[in-house]
């Protein structure tokens, strides 16, 4: 019998969202099989879970609880990928040197953490990824999502299932006003540097029938190199995928392309408890729609436009689950059940450290029309053995520490 209890967070009244629970009395150094399951289980039935006050909880500890969700995977989810500094995700996390896996992200300058010493984070701001910007004058006030996406390399590498991010230390808050900017006037208030999340099972559950039919039957194509390809682009004001000016950069600008290790996934992705189904598509990566007749969408305006209808209604305010971080916070979310922002604006000054670690997975995302797999937490924990074949030799590069940017 396990002593963890999970309890939804309130949702507002006539809302129809339905995500995120809080965890108590959980010590993630010291999980019984019960309070596995209990967090198994309360994840993949509330999206998000945030256990609190595990402060204590080491990299380690924070490593192994994420790949209990997926036992035979051991590289973080973008493996090698980060280290292109042309990747647009290259200046946002900073390798943990004894525990490769798990990333540092924030904001400001910090002496020391955990091998890394003399680092600076910076928390990305939408001014340098969106087309249009708040003025400065109004920056400390409003803000915007920043890049609503799914943690995934998108080339070559399965999205990883789960996504777990620790709050070490978190600037005393004030609120922000969020602007979506799109003509709509939808705007929520936010806790400072809040990270947004909703529910891919909303966001396909307000779908119009010939829409849920329409997703049902549609693969996605991502770009190869997806976070090189998209680095000189420019996002739309909500964060959802990004404007098409032409400004992708052309195949031959990326490095070499293996047709093999594109993805093609499906547009709804199963959920291994519950089998229900979530719209779950990277808007900014996608490239092509693979449609049920065999023909595809491949001019990229009409790709984002068709992507962006579908997932626009399940963003709207009363939907989005915005946590308001306490030193401590180690959340768990359902990273192929959800979409997720960074939100907010730091001063240079507002030092802000959290640990995020996810893992490639080992396999693709179930489908609409797969058999559920057997549960995550009943398969055994296999460890990592180096030395067997090409792929094993590619993790085990990825093992090593990467260097520090
Ligand atoms: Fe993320």
């Amino acid at each position: 019998m396990s002593s963890i209890q999970i309890t939804p967070v309130a949702q507002p009244i006539n809302s129809r969202r339905n995500i995120g629970a809080i965890a108590t009395n959980v010590d993630v150094n010291n999980l019984t099989e019960q309070d596995w399951k209990v967090l198994h289980d309360g994840l993949y039935t509330h999206s998000v879970i945030v256990l609190k006050n595990q402060a204590h909880a080491t990299p380690k500890a924070q490593f192994e609880l994420t790949q209990r969700f997926d036992p035979s995977c051991s590289a973080y989810g973008h493996g090698k990928t980060l280290d292109a500094k042309r990747s647009i995700l290259h200046p946002d996390l900073k390798t943990i040197p004894h525990q490769p896996q798990v990333q540092v992200i924030g904001n400001g300058f910090v002496g020391e953490f955990e091998g890394l010493r003399n680092i600076t984070l910076k928390h990305p701001h939408h001014k340098t990824f969106h087309k249009t910007a708040i003025p400065d004058a109004q920056d400390l006030d409003f803000t915007r999502f920043y890049r609503w996406h799914i943690d995934a390399a998108l080339y070559d590498l399965h999205p990883p299932r789960i996504t777990s991010l620790m709050a070490v230390q978190v600037p005393k808050g004030r609120t922000q006003t969020l602007r979506y900017d799109d003509g709509s006037r939808d705007e929520l208030q936010v806790p400072l540097g809040t990270t947004a999340f909703v529910s891919g099972y909303t966001m396909y559950d307000i779908l119009s029938a010939s829409d849920k039919e329409f997703a049902r039957t549609t693969q996605v194509e991502y770009a190869a190199h997806p976070y090189i390809w998209m680095s000189s682009a420019k996002s739309r004001s909500t964060g959802l995928g990004l404007e098409s000016d032409g400004l992708e950069l052309p195949a031959e600008e990326l490095p070499p392309i293996d047709d093999l290790k594109i993805m093609k996934l499906p547009m709804l992705w199963k959920n291994p408890l519950t089998g229900k189904l979530a719209l779950q598509i990277h808007p900014s990566a996608v490239r092509r729609l693979h449609l049920k007749d065999g023909s595809v969408v491949d001019d990229l305006k009409v790709v984002r436009d068709m992507v962006y209808r579908l997932q626009r209604p399940g963003i709207a305010p009363d939907l989005v689950y915005c946590h308001d971080w306490e030193e401590g916070d180690l959340v768990l979310f359902n990273n192929q059940g959800t979409i997720h922002s960074v939100v907010g604006a730091f001063a240079p000054d507002e030092v802000r450290v959290f640990r995020q670690c996810n893992l490639a997975s080992s396999t693709p995302p179930e489908g609409p029309d797969s058999a559920p797999h057997e549960a995550a937490w009943a398969q055994p924990l296999r460890t990592y053995a180096p030395g067997k074949g090409t792929q094993a030799a590619d993790q085990a590069a990825w093992m090593k520490p990467m260097r520090a940017y």
